[in-house]
């Protein structure tokens, strides 16, 4: 029974025609499959209406070839030829009661159109927002005409396909929309341009041809950024209120974000929970219509606040839903201790600017529905007719060993979990120590709490396990899920054998610095080349605790994967707001007594950078010496009642928190099925021959 607190949240909404059944509103997200993917789309979206969420929405779906966010995976809305392919997504969403929404977007000079060519479109002309060398083409009259018939056919494909909530985009910086809304992309001197009644002049017209086009079947929700972050050059509350002013009434829900994408969907490490409410606060009472407003929401109680503190009438979520696609249904049932709760890492969105199926940390089974059948609730029990349950030894309690356990769990094995330090969680539990990742210990609670619910899975800690224990005890199946170990001797990228380092220098790896050991002098430098957080996250310890710190790597940009993650521009900021040091485009080529000889990447040049210590992170060593001890004992396995041995996570190969977990889970999923149930389906896109 769900907790009579949370009941706010399960109020049915009424948004225009439609009425959404309770408070949870999925958000547009896009996620890496889009046009080329529909099934797996359809499957994952129908995952979150089966979990709970009132209404689902797509990600983007681009109306025009003049709005085409090639190589990102988006969907499309160019013809009736579409209408087909999103019917599916919506009938998935319809199938368990949920309205399915559709946000329609013209990306006007966001875009290259690298696919289609066509000329990118925008209220000024200017170059695109990529570092393309592209400029947009001033839109006249006829293009402004053009881009308001696209849009109102696509409103009607949108209700053939099926949908309930139409969006009209004017957020991220990334809609035409916007661009006219904002003096910062509008420089225009006629109607549309100049004033604020003149910028939301397209605005209005849009939404107004889009209310007409649905005539009452469908929902109009309109998108919106609320401040662009750019000061007095861009949109800011003032005109905001004045936007709401005049169009307060037209559409028949509000959306709410803040910034660009990279600020909207801010990371653990940068922004807190809830972290909108300061910009969105005091908006809704300027319309009658439902608000939907986000900001990484994972704790109910915090969003009973929300709703009834009067910041928003719906809980906008894209994060939490993909970490938790059943978050609702979880809360409905008075489980709200077991969602699987976002941990702020976003590696989501890595997925969308990779062009690859969306993935997740803490939910493995994201983007894996339709392709691999995995449903992130229910487990295959395992089948073995007649005799006991099949027992599995899990070594190693990380993230793959946790996340093994509790799924096996789930199917029915016997589990038996052996760590062995005192304290469970591996790398995750480790890293969550480090400044700005605390969230990470989510990842343990979780999977801990699961196994706290399961009778058939034991952990024991501090229980270093030997080949002989590992063989003694009749296990069927063992996973080795040891982790992996940061070398020490430079080998990663930039080297494929290990460097010269003198037997007077000080190197420490993040492992060191993780178990409390610190560089002996004041002057440090850390050796970035594996280029994801760690180097990053280490440098402001050390700064943090009193010591100069350089980061050298070769790279161009500082935690230059991070990009991805979209905290590049915020990691650079903050290490050199606290006076970290960064030489990029450098290679540590040797190290020295109290210097290290660093090597320009690309020109080669050397030069001498002095330092007391010097941090690797470079590469990692899996830690598969039982695995492999144990493979190379095969012929003693019958004897002993084993069958398989197998490495899972890191210590497979080491990876990302978020490949460690799927690893541990897909072995989970895998063991004692039949080759016939594990499958991998593809979409094989046919030619379209018709015109
Ligand atoms: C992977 C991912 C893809 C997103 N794609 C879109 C999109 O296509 N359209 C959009 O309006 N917002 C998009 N967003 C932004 C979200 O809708 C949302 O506003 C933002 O993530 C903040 O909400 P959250 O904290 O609940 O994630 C995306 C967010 C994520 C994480
Ligand atoms: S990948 Fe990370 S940020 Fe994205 S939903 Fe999962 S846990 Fe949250």
């Amino acid at each position: 029974m769900r907790d009579s607190r949370f009941d706010v949240l399960f109020e049915p909404v009424a948004i225009g025609p439609v009425v959404a059944r309770n408070r949870f509103f999925q958000v547009p997200h896009c996620n890496g499959m889009g046009y080329r993917a529909t099934e797996a789309l359809a499957a994952m979206r129908g995952v979150k209406a089966e979990g709970g969420w009132a209404v689902v929405c797509t990600e983007e779906t681009e109306i025009h070839p003049s709005s085409d966010l090639t190589p990102y995976v988006e969907l499309r809305i160019w013809d009736d030829r579409d209408i087909e392919p999103l019917s599916k997504i919506s009938s998935a969403i319809h199938q368990y009661g949920s309205l399915a929404g559709i946000e329609l977007v013209h990306n006007g000079s966001h875009v290259a159109n690298r696919s289609t060519r066509e000329a990118p479109l925008g209220p000024s002309a200017r170059p695109v927002g990529w570092v393309d060398p592209v400029q947009a083409r001033r839109m006249d009259s006829s293009d402004i005409a053009e881009l308001r018939r696209w849009h109102r056919e696509a409103v009607g494909r949108s209700i053939a396909a099926g949908f309930d909530l139409v969006y009209v985009y004017a957020g991220h910086s990334m809609s035409v929309i916007q661009h006219f809304l904002s003096r910062h992309s509008n420089d225009r001197n006629d109607e549309y341009g100049g004033s604020i009644e003149n910028r939301m002049r397209l605005l209005r017209e849009i939404l107004e041809d889009a209310r007409e086009e649905a005539a009452g079947s469908a929902a109009i929700a309109c998108r919106l950024s609320v401040d662009e972050l750019l000061g007095p050059t861009g949109l800011e509350r003032g005109e905001i209120v004045e936007v709401l002013g005049a169009l307060g009434e037209h559409p028949d829900l509000w959306d709410f974000q803040v910034g660009p994408w990279s600020e909207d969907s801010s990371t653990a490490r940068f922004q807190p929970e809830g972290y909108q409410e300061e910009f969105v606060r005091g908006l809704k009472q300027l319309t009658t219509k439902p608000v939907v407003g986000v900001g990484r929401f994972t704790s109910p109680d915090e969003m009973v606040r929300q709703i009834k503190s009067g910041v928003m009438d719906l809980i906008g979520a894209a994060r939490p839903s993909i970490a938790d696609p059943f978050l609702p249904a979880k809360l409905e049932a008075g489980r709200a201790e077991e969602i699987r709760e976002c941990i702020g890492c976003n590696i989501c969105v890595s997925a969308d600017m990779l062009s690859t199926p969306v993935r997740c940390t803490q939910n493995p089974s994201m983007g894996e529905e339709w392709r691999r059948g995995w449903h992130p609730e229910k487990m295959a029990r395992v089948m073995v007719a007649g005799t006991e349950p099949c027992k599995v030894l899990v070594v190693g309690a990380g993230p793959a060993g946790l996340e093994a356990a509790q799924a096996l769990g789930k199917r029915g094995f016997e589990v038996v979990v052996v760590e062995a330090s005192r304290d469970v969680g591996g790398r995750a539990m480790k890293e969550a120590a480090l400044p700005g990742l605390a969230s990470w210990r989510r990842v343990v609670d979780y999977r801990m709490d699961q196994i706290d619910r399961l009778t058939n899975v034991e952990v024991y800690r501090e229980s270093p396990t030997s080949v002989d224990d590992a063989l003694g005890f009749g296990f069927d199946h063992i996973a080795v899920a040891t982790g992996a170990t940061w070398r020490s001797d430079g080998v990663g990228r930039s080297h494929l054998r290990p460097i010269k380092i003198s037997p007077e220098a000080q190197v420490l790896t993040p492992d060191d610095l993780m178990a409390g050991i610190r560089p002996r002098g004041n002057r440090v430098a850390i050796f970035d080349d594996d280029h994801y957080y760690l180097g990053g996250v280490l440098a402001e310890l050390l700064v943090v605790e009193g010591y100069s710190v350089e980061i050298v790597t070769p790279e161009p940009l500082v935690s230059a994967w991070t990009v991805n993650t979209m905290e590049q521009g915020k990691i650079h900021r903050r290490l050199n707001d606290l006076g970290v040091k960064s030489l990029t485009q450098y290679l540590v080529a040797e190290v020295e007594g109290a210097s290290l000889v660093i090597q320009h990447s690309v020109l080669g040049k050397s030069k001498i950078l002095p330092c007391d210590s010097v941090i690797m992170v470079t590469g990692r060593t899996s830690n598969d010496g039982l695995a492999t001890e144990l493979l190379e004992m095969s012929s003693q396995w019958n004897d002993a009642g084993l069958r398989t041995v197998r490495a899972v996570g890191d210590a497979w190969a080491p990876s990302t928190l978020a490949s460690a977990i799927w690893w541990g889970h897909r072995y989970a999923r895998e063991l004692e099925e039949e080759p016939a149930n594990i499958f991998f389906r593809r979409e094989l896109v046919g030619q379209i021959t018709s015109p």
